[in-house]
């Protein structure tokens, strides 16, 4: 159950409210390739600026090194925030100090303001005191609504909440309670579609998926190290020999939930133009390598998921950004936006998938956040949501 603070239960007429938002957004050359991330904010935006709040917007951008790393800046998505939305958008050039001071201490009732990324302070990633008092001084009221940064502890995102009334926003709200449903309480048969290069990044969802879901799915490069655990020769696919004792010993706990891939497509090279063939299961031949599942694979994956009652889907099934080996990805796409499940899409592959296939409008609930949906998986508490206010 949702039990936090929300954006309405807070007074924000007349007040300044400094907002943590996730706008680090892919951008090339100045534009912005993929606006999601700031449009999901929108509704919180407008409302305190309907409710007469004076609004300051920060988030973090990449990882950048130092303040010089402007490709990193956050100008130009404040300049694509004023397209959206209908109220004057500032900038300021820093998030801390006199030049942030000076914008907070101007800005208006109805008006935004867009603080220069948290990020070019190394104190953010450290969730440093003196950074959270800093930024905490240029509002009466904090809300946090950058769900995808959720599962970091950083000033910006915790350290924050120490100084000031913390509320969550409605982009906060409703991933935590899709999310949350879906692991708490879900439609059964719960299934659970899990890719992307490697599993050491995702034991920990595995281990608690093992408990919570009814079959885990699994493809992409995670599934090579899976399928050299169970004796297959894998040649020269992408394997994590470091973890093969852990996946055995997840296998042999799995009682048949874990479901792996029965045929595959293998390449000559890693190339988008490689030489191709698809094989069963089998042990890939010298020379060759798995980029993709093979369609009886994407045939199985697609009937476990018609007869799904929820569907929670990261990562994707091949090298997808070869169009040639992305066909596998394409079908799960399908098969989760056919299926009747109430169904959950996180991490920028999966959800690039089920955008270029046209189909978005079909899933129940696409998540904003990669690595935060996968914490949530996993069964940890995220740190940005712990911070705020209880009901
Ligand atoms: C994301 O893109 O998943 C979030 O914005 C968090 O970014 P980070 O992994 O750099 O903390």
């Amino acid at each position: 159950m949702f039990n936090k603070k929300m954006v309405t239960d807070l007074d924000v007429n007349g007040k300044k409210v400094i907002v943590r938002v996730d706008f680090n957004v892919p951008i090339k050359e100045g534009v912005i390739k993929d606006d999601t991330r700031i449009t999901a904010a929108l509704p919180t935006i407008n409302y305190l600026l309907e409710q007469g709040a004076a609004v300051i917007l920060m988030s973090h951008l990449g990882r950048p090194k130092t303040k010089e790393d402007l490709q990193f800046s956050l100008r130009p998505v404040a300049e694509h925030l004023a397209t959206l939305i209908d109220a004057p958008v500032k900038f300021a050039e820093d998030c801390r100090g006199e030049v942030a001071k000076t914008a907070a201490d101007a800005l208006q009732p109805g008006e935004v303001l867009v603080l220069e990324n948290t990020r070019f302070y190394p104190q953010e990633s450290k969730n440093d005191p003196e950074m959270s008092k800093d930024l905490a001084s240029l509002a009466d009221l904090y809300v946090n609504d950058a769900f995808g940064s959720a599962h970091r502890a950083h000033a910006s995102t915790a350290g924050i909440a120490d100084h000031l009334p913390a509320a969550a926003g409605f982009l906060m709200e409703k991933e935590i309670k899709y999310l949350g449903n879906a692991i708490a309480d879900p439609v059964r048969p719960f299934v659970a579609i899990l890719g992307g290069a490697k599993i050491s990044d995702k034991i920990g969802v595995i281990e608690n998926l093992l408990k919570t879901a009814d079959n885990i799915l699994i493809g992409g490069g995670m599934a090579n190290t899976f399928l050299k655990a169970q004796g297959y020769e894998m040649a020269d696919s992408l394997v994590e020999e470091e973890v093969l004792d852990t996946a055995k010993d997840l296998l042999s706990r799995a009682f048949g939930k874990i479901l792996l891939p029965v045929d595959m497509v293998l390449a000559s090279a890693f190339d988008a133009e490689a030489e191709l063939k698809t094989l069963p299961l089998c042990d890939v031949p010298a020379g060759w390598r798995v980029l993709d599942i093979g369609p009886d694979t994407a045939k199985l994956f697609a009937k476990v998921i018609a007869d799904a009652g929820t569907v929670v889907w990261n990562g994707p099934m091949g090298v997808f950004e070869f169009p040639r080996f992305a066909v596998g990805t394409f079908e799960v796409a399908k098969a989760v936006a056919e299926s009747q499940a109430v169904s959950i899409i996180g991490g920028g592959d999966s959800v690039s998938a089920i955008n270029q296939s046209g189909l978005s409008e079909k899933i129940t609930h696409i998540s904003t956040g990669g690595g935060a949906s996968l914490e949530m998986l996993e069964g940890l508490e995220l740190p940005g949501l712990a911070v705020l206010n209880d009901k």
